[in-house]
């Protein structure tokens, strides 16, 4: 559908309950129509809290001392990813902190080929989400065996993309752009993402983010709303927020504008959303998602992960996140893509 700028920021904007769920139904509709009515999913396995970075949001940003930093070992990875073959998910996302000393990109390289071993009968597919890394890094990985990467662009405004992060090279805006065009080059299905409900942003700064995925023809989005945490700087900040009841109805809008723009790729509904609200995820699939990443990682570390604060599920293990997420699905009637890579329909068809 194409939408134009001043019809989205009109949207982004719209208050009136019965059109903003007219739009979700819509963009529901659409979905059903163009991807299917099946939600896919992706076992996510949080490796390592390490980072290179000190973006002003986030929990596990490099100054926090307050974290106890951890890194799976290969081991415990491989366990993970066995719970997700024999739960019937199809697919992984390893994530983790910003790495890039030479040992790290080794490592991941060893644990893909592993898990493609593991699961010779029926590949796992694999995402990666271990942020910005040198196209050698990238091309590597992909000839391991991982096909998708995620690498949220956060916001695709240069300038308040500046004042949530620190200025210097390492966290500079045209580098973050620089590697999702690396990402594509080297032929990864690429999904991106921003934060929405972040300090200073406006309805025609989140309008632009999703010009943006139109223009760059991204093939997976995961956004979701900005949470404040209080051991970053951006805490100070947190008066200036939207309630958390309106940073999610406007996390959906943006989920179900996106849809409409972008019928064929894959959208996540993310765990963010879930923060803010304990259905928050099922809602994002009625406005438009199809993807959902149950988290599997083992249940000792859950807790130093915490980008944001009161991170769901953290107390549970995978088996619990798995059957209380199947739990919901199966009330709503919503059918599960079992044991498939569910890739984006845009980069099959491209
Ligand atoms: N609130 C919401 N999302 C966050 N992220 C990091 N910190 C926060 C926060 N405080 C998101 C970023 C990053 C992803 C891994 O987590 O968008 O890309
Ligand atoms: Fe590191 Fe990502 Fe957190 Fe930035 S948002 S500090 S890159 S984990």
């Amino acid at each position: 559908m194409g939408l134009d700028r001043e019809q989205i920021v009109e949207l982004l904007n719209e208050k009136d309950p019965q059109v903003v769920s007219n739009l979700f139904a819509e963009a529901y509709r659409i979905k059903v129509e163009t991807v299917g009515e099946e939600v896919y999913l992706r076992g996510l396995i949080e490796i390592s809290n390490i980072c290179r970075k000190n973006c002003l949001y986030c929990g596990i940003r490099s100054d926090n001392s307050a974290v106890n930093r951890y890194q799976l070992t290969k081991d415990e990875v491989l366990d993970a990813a066995k719970f997700a073959i024999d739960a019937g998910y199809g697919s992984i996302v390893i994530q983790g902190g910003e790495r890039h000393d030479k040992a790290f990109a080794k490592d991941i390289r060893i644990l893909i080929k592993k898990i493609k071993r593991l699961s010779r009968e029926n590949p796992l597919g694999i995402t990666l989400s271990l942020g910005e890394q040198p196209l050698e890094v990238y091309e590597d990985w992909f000839d391991a065996g991982a096909h998708r990467y995620l690498l949220r662009i956060e916001t695709s405004d240069n300038q308040l993309y500046n004042m949530i992060h620190p200025s210097d090279p390492i966290h500079s805006f045209n580098s973050r752009v620089q590697a999702l065009l690396d990402l594509k080059y080297t032929g990864y299905q690429v999904g991106t993402g921003v934060m929405i409900g972040l300090p200073f942003q406006t309805a025609e700064h989140l309008a632009d983010d999703l010009l943006f995925f139109r223009e760059f023809d991204i093939d997976m989005c995961g956004m979701g709303p900005y949470i404040e945490h209080s051991q970053t700087p951006m805490w100070s900040l947190r008066t200036l927020l939207l309630p958390h009841e309106e940073r999610l109805a406007l996390s959906l809008k943006m989920v179900a504008l996106l849809r409409l723009m972008m019928p064929d790729i894959n959208i996540a509904a993310t765990t963010a959303m879930q923060t803010l609200h304990p259905e928050g995820r099922e809602m994002a699939i009625m406005a438009g998602a199809n993807v959902v990443m149950p988290n599997m990682t083992i249940q000792q570390v859950r807790k130093e992960y915490k980008l944001y604060e009161n991170k769901p599920g953290i107390e549970d293990d995978a088996a619990i996140s798995k059957s209380r997420l199947e739990h919901f699905l199966n009330e709503k009637n919503i059918p599960i893509g079992w044991n498939r890579w569910g890739d984006s329909l845009r980069f099959r068809n491209r």
